[in-house]
């Protein structure tokens, strides 16, 4: 049985004191058997957030990373620093980085394997764009990211990366995909996954929906087959409302 994974993803949003703010309203009281709690902070808070989390049910994360562990990257973060200041999951390749930031098949690869080697979790994200859903390439598209971004990994790697299916138009639009068509992308995907490695493997990854999901929306989309989890990111910076996706998973 697969657990139901809620990560949320800050971008670039609040300040210091709001980040305290979030920290001390959230009450996290579900079983993690169940459902595990993630926050992907802007790297500035990482630290402070992770220290504050400690011994909770709170998990922080971080929302990219370069793929080297060190050298002359002038503004990146590596793996093995995220890890050093208690981040236990990080975002890849989403689609606001692969638009405005250059991310391209080959360096979300690049950093999903420098991810796993630091025993960093990694969020990869897939999906397609407006266009591409309206001319009926959505399963070919994202099956190609998925394949690009997981080739060459070793199944027992395999099953420690969670992959986050985010439609490009469904992205803080408000609109979200049909459960039916989000689940069907997401079956998609662990059919090109099991083609990599085989059934068992597949069977074990954590495939998340993301775009517009908020507490009134999350329950229909995790009765889905396919859907272990949402990648959250407006309705993930109210403690109220990410407390209320995190029961609603946990129910
Ligand atoms: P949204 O963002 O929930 O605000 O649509 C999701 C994401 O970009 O991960």
């Amino acid at each position: 049985m697969r657990k139901h994974v809620i990560a949320g993803n800050w971008k670039m949003h609040k300040t210091a004191e709001e980040v305290d703010q979030f920290m001390e309203k959230l009450q996290l009281n579900h079983d993690e058997e169940k459902t595990e709690a993630i926050i992907c902070a802007p790297f500035v808070y990482v630290k402070d957030m992770a220290s504050q989390a400690n011994g909770s049910k709170l998990h922080i994360g971080a929302q990219t990373m370069h793929f080297e562990d060190r050298g002359a990257f002038t503004g990146e973060v590596s793996a093995r620093m995220l890890v050093d200041i208690g981040a236990s999951h990080v975002i890849i390749g989403h689609s606001e980085r692969r638009m405005y930031f250059g991310e391209t098949d080959e360096s979300v690869h690049k950093k999903t394997v420098q991810a796993l080697a630091h025993h960093l979790t990694p969020i990869v994200c897939v999906g397609e764009s407006l266009e591409q859903r309206e001319s009926g390439e959505t399963n070919n598209f994202v099956g190609t990211q998925v394949t690009e971004a997981l080739k060459n990994i070793p199944k027992e790697d395999l099953v420690n990366i969670i992959i986050a299916y985010e439609p490009i138009w469904a992205i803080g639009t408000g609109k979200t995909a049909s459960s039916d068509d989000a689940n069907e992308v997401c079956t998609h995907i662990r059919s090109v996954i099991q083609e990599l490695s085989d059934e068992d493997t597949a069977s074990q990854v954590i495939i998340q929906y993301g775009g517009s999901v908020k507490p009134e929306n999350i329950k229909e989309l995790l009765e889905q087959s396919d859907i272990d989890g949402a990648l959250v990111g407006g309705a993930s910076l109210k403690a109220e409302s990410f407390q209320a996706l995190i029961e609603a998973s946990n129910a």
